[in-house]
């Protein structure tokens, strides 16, 4: 029987009491089920990039590949899954949406396969084919939407036509990631930093598409009042950069989507997202797509493995931080991020032909163990 309400809202109070029956059900399940996970789950390592040419520099390395999903994007899918639940948005028999540059998509699948929830993701056509794959191998939907398409704007408009739960990343990201602790990735990172003998890193550097990271980073550091610095990695030109050089300047900036964009999936934004949170971050380091690819393949022959463009860009940036440090006779150490496996993008940053169409040169190779006076000037 269908029970109507005099103002029209049914369909609202069937929901609100559909939710209510069914919160025991689904809810303490699915947060034991994701607890577990989460108790289970290994700590990402800390790796070391010998820099010779920077006396007293050290430079340490995060591989949050190392997650079972292969990015960092693993802690906050998990977060976006518990934040749903806990908020009672997702209720069984629910499907969940996202939009994505896929590494967050790919996450988010693999959390929806273990909770038994059906799941789409909204990202561009242009992704790499590598993650698509992943994403259908994990029993996702996929959306592939053109250029001109806000994908944020289509996961929403997706979810409120088929009663699915947003998970909004670029929307709650920075909320949904407890910035005090609880093993969030700024406060694994000083812990393995302390662990090392560098209690006080001089900077940890982070890219930006979300801004949670850089968020979580920058909120923590001051939580524990730390010396350390923060420093967001951005392809040239990108909307957080112009945000940025407008508040430098204390101009207003109107904040429009800008035309610049970048190869380099997950950061370098064309619009200022609502997490990315300007005053936790003490500098942006802009990083062309050519040194980003230049410094990844770099990352490949010095680690043996490889890893996605935005560890690249990461790279690049903590080198020009070395630089500024050893100019001014600075000592100290340097930690930053390896986002993601870079087979992802074996069809794409990682192959010459698919360079060149986008008029990027392919990185000379160079022998492993190269000095440091040669890894690449991202200047
Ligand atoms: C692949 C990838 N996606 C996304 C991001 C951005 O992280 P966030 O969304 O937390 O700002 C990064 C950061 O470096 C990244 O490498």
């Amino acid at each position: 029987m269908t029970r109507t309400w005099p103002d029209g809202h049914d369909q609202r109070r069937l929901g609100h009491l559909h939710r209510r029956r069914c919160r025991p059900l689904l809810g303490q399940c699915s947060r034991r089920v994701l607890a577990r996970e989460a108790q289970g789950a290994r700590d990402t390592p800390l790796r070391t990039l010998a820099l010779p040419g920077f006396p007293g520099i050290e430079l340490f390395l995060k591989d949050e590949s190392a997650h079972p999903t292969g990015s960092l994007k693993h802690r906050l899918a998990r977060s976006l899954f518990l934040y749903a639940l806990c908020n009672g948005r997702l209720v069984r028999g629910q499907g969940a949406i996202d939009a994505s540059s896929g590494s967050t998509a790919i996450s988010e699948a693999w959390f929806a396969r273990m909770l038994r929830v059906p799941f789409t993701a909204v990202m561009p056509e242009t992704t790499a084919p590598g993650k698509i794959r992943e994403l259908r191998k994990l029993g996702a939907r996929c959306e592939l939407v053109g250029s001109d398409v806000d994908c944020t704007a289509m996961a929403r408009a997706i979810a409120a036509r088929d009663h699915l739960c947003f998970l909004d990343q670029f929307g709650l990201a920075e909320r949904a990631t407890d910035w005090r602790g609880n093993n969030n990735i700024a406060e694994s990172i000083i812990g393995q930093m302390a662990a090392h003998g560098h209690p006080d890193p001089a900077w940890i550097v982070c890219g930006a598409g979300t801004g949670g990271t850089s968020a979580t980073i920058g909120r923590y550091l001051r939580y524990r009042r730390m010396s350390t610095s923060l420093c967001v990695a951005e392809p040239t030109a990108s909307a957080f950069v112009h945000g940025w050089n407008a508040r430098r300047a204390g101009r207003c900036w109107d904040g429009a989507p800008v035309a610049e964009a970048t190869v380099i999936e997950g950061i370098g934004r064309q619009r200022i997202e609502p997490g990315f949170v300007f005053d936790v971050v003490d500098a942006i380091v802009e990083v062309d797509d050519a040194a980003s690819i230049a410094h990844m393949r770099a990352l490949e022959l010095r680690l043996g493995r490889r890893y996605g463009g935005s560890s690249g860009t990461n790279l690049a940036a903590c080198l020009v931080l070395a630089r500024r440090m050893r100019e001014r006779g600075e000592r100290g150490s340097i930690v930053s991020l390896l986002c993601d496996r870079g087979e992802r993008y074996a069809e794409t940053l990682f192959d010459g032909r698919w360079l060149s169409a986008q008029g990027l040169a392919t990185p000379n190779p160079a022998p492993a163990g190269l000095p440091d006076a040669e890894l690449p000037d991202p200047a």
